[in-house]
């Protein structure tokens, strides 16, 4: 049982009509997490347990709130949406504790001090109703916040007359009712007259109609922004990430142009760390002491130990990096993968489900697909493994001390052993035994001074008969000037080879 003696209803049925899009809003991410789990998150902060009503694609809502494994939470379902006091009426049954919190589940900046401080103020007497209103230059959307005859009443846009129109005090949609008010009133709600919905805000009017205690609660717009377009989703985007970008500076961490940066709600990044321009970190991606994540490098649930240096363009997902690291630029690692300590990944190297050692170095243009790189192994610029046969991935095991020469292809599954060399270019298909060197490469044929001859027997060609010499479709002989052209593919018919 809460210590606020009060449970929670979100409402979250409905289509999401203003979005525009097939998905239900309450599954559209703000900084990494569903918008519906925002106030279910705080709820469970709060130790207030949570009904939600669903509706519109009520299945992916309720997985999603699965998936995130919060306590406390119930699904109703609400077929048809008839309005949002229809929605609360259909939860009767669930009402158990002395309030009733009621959230729109469109309203993700809601604090847990907002929602404190509101049950405070609610609970200090007799009270019938407490709402959350706010002043805003464009109300449009909302209800506005009026008086007539002296009660409070909440007229919603479309029932607003001219001069209500231009009313700034909204509703912001954050309620608590006493339990034994809405037990006797809320069957009372009755279709309004021009949309045919059941309106919740007319309570309000009800209870002061009543003479019971209602109140108004004052809270700062950025906290209760409504979400009905993609245009205030973006907004509410931008100030929950400058909230955390603010609070990472707070704890010792440099953003170079802050404003471009992307940081999801679950990273966490420690002291004297450097973020450039235009990085994204997502996911539950951590960052240790002393780090460098430069400009336009992304990483998804990755961990980064103390002290290593993640270079321009970068692409890092599901991955541990170590500490003292060097990766980039443009490098990427996915897959489970992991980079030990004082490791260095170089420029277009890409890793996927591999492991690599300690000390270890790939520094270009490099495939590791599957494999298990010991300590203090080189990799040459240029390898790659060949880690798919059609049918399976199959591992490359590259053990300690191990240096491969420069362009090698390893054809899976293949061990190359302990200190073992291989040769430049070369092409293995065999396990290379430990301290073994391996020569994978056809040799070469040397002609001493041919160069003079060759070069002789092009010019010949080229100048004897520049007729037959035909124009070129392809577009690597289009840049051959027309008498080389005729040498090249003459002298492609003998057996010399260039
Ligand atoms: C609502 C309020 C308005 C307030 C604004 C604050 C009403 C009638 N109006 O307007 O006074 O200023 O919020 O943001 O309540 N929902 C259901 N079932 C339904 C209809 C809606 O669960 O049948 C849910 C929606 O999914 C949404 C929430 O209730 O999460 C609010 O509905 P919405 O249509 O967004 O109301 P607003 O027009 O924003
Ligand atoms: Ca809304």
């Amino acid at each position: 049982m809460s210590e606020w003696n009060t449970q929670a209803i979100i409402l979250a049925a409905g289509r999401s009509t203003r979005f525009k899009t097939k998905k239900t809003k309450m599954l559209f991410n703000i900084c990494g997490r569903a918008m519906i789990l925002y106030p279910i998150k705080v709820l469970e902060e709060l130790n207030i347990p949570v009904a939600t009503v669903l509706g519109y694609q009520a299945d992916l809502v309720q997985e999603e709130i699965q998936k995130a494994q919060v306590k406390n939470v119930t699904h109703i379902i609400q077929k048809e949406q008839l309005g949002t006091g229809n929605a609360v009426a259909i939860t009767a049954s669930t009402w158990k504790e002395k309030d009733i919190l009621v959230l729109n589940g469109d309203t993700p900046l809601v604090s847990k001090n907002l929602l404190e401080e509101l049950l405070t103020e609610h609970q200090k007497d007799d009270t019938a109703v407490t709402f959350c209103t706010t002043m805003v230059l464009d109300p449009r959307g909302y209800g506005r916040v009026t008086k007539k005859d002296g009660i409070i009443q909440i007229v919603e846009e479309k029932n607003c007359t001219p001069s209500q129109r231009d009313i700034n005090k909204i509703n912001a949609g954050v309620y608590v009712f006493s339990k034994s008010f809405l037990e006797k009133n809320i069957h009372k709600l009755e279709k309004n007259s021009v949309t045919g919905e059941i309106y919740l805000p007319a309570l309000i009017e009800l209870a002061g109609r009543q003479n019971l205690n209602v109140k108004t609660f004052a809270v700062p717009y950025d906290d209760v922004r409504g979400v009905n377009t993609l245009e205030q989703l973006w907004s509410v985007e931008q100030i929950k990430r400058s909230e955390f970008i603010k609070y990472w500076m707070s704890e010792g961490v440099r953003f170079e142009l802050a404003q471009s940066i992307h940081i999801d709600i679950n990273v966490k990044i420690a002291p004297d760390t450097f973020i450039g321009t235009g990085v994204h970190l997502l996911g539950d991606t951590t960052i240790g002491e002393n780090c460098t994540i430069n400009a336009f490098s992304i990483l998804e649930n990755v961990s980064v130990g103390n002290n290593s240096k993640i270079l321009w363009h970068s692409v890092i997902q599901n991955s541990i990096i170590g500490s003292n690291v060097q990766v980039g630029p443009f490098a990427r690692i996915r897959n489970n993968s992991s980079v030990g300590n004082n490791t260095t990944i170089g420029n277009f190297v890409e890793i996927t489900a591999t492991r690599i050692g300690e000390n270890s170095k790939t520094r270009h243009l490099t495939y590791l697909g599957n494999t298990i790189v010991g300590k203090s192994v080189n990799i040459g610029a240029g390898t790659i493994t060949c880690n798919f046969d059609g049918l399976k991935k199959q591992e490359t095991i590259i053990k300690d001390n191990a240096f491969i020469g420069s362009n090698n292809t390893l054809i899976a599954p293949i061990t190359i052993g302990e200190g073992a060399y291989t040769a430049g270019g070369s092409t293995l298909t065999q396990d290379a035994p430990a301290q073994s060197l391996s020569i994978g490469r056809s040799k070469q044929e040397i002609k001493p001074d041919y160069a003079h001859k060759l070069r002789k027997k092009i010019e010949e060609k080229s100048t004897c008969n520049p007729n037959q010499v035909s124009i070129s479709d392809s577009p690597e002989e289009a840049d051959v000037p027309l008498k080389f052209q005729g040498a090249i593919k003459a002298d492609m018919k003998d057996s010399d080879s260039l």
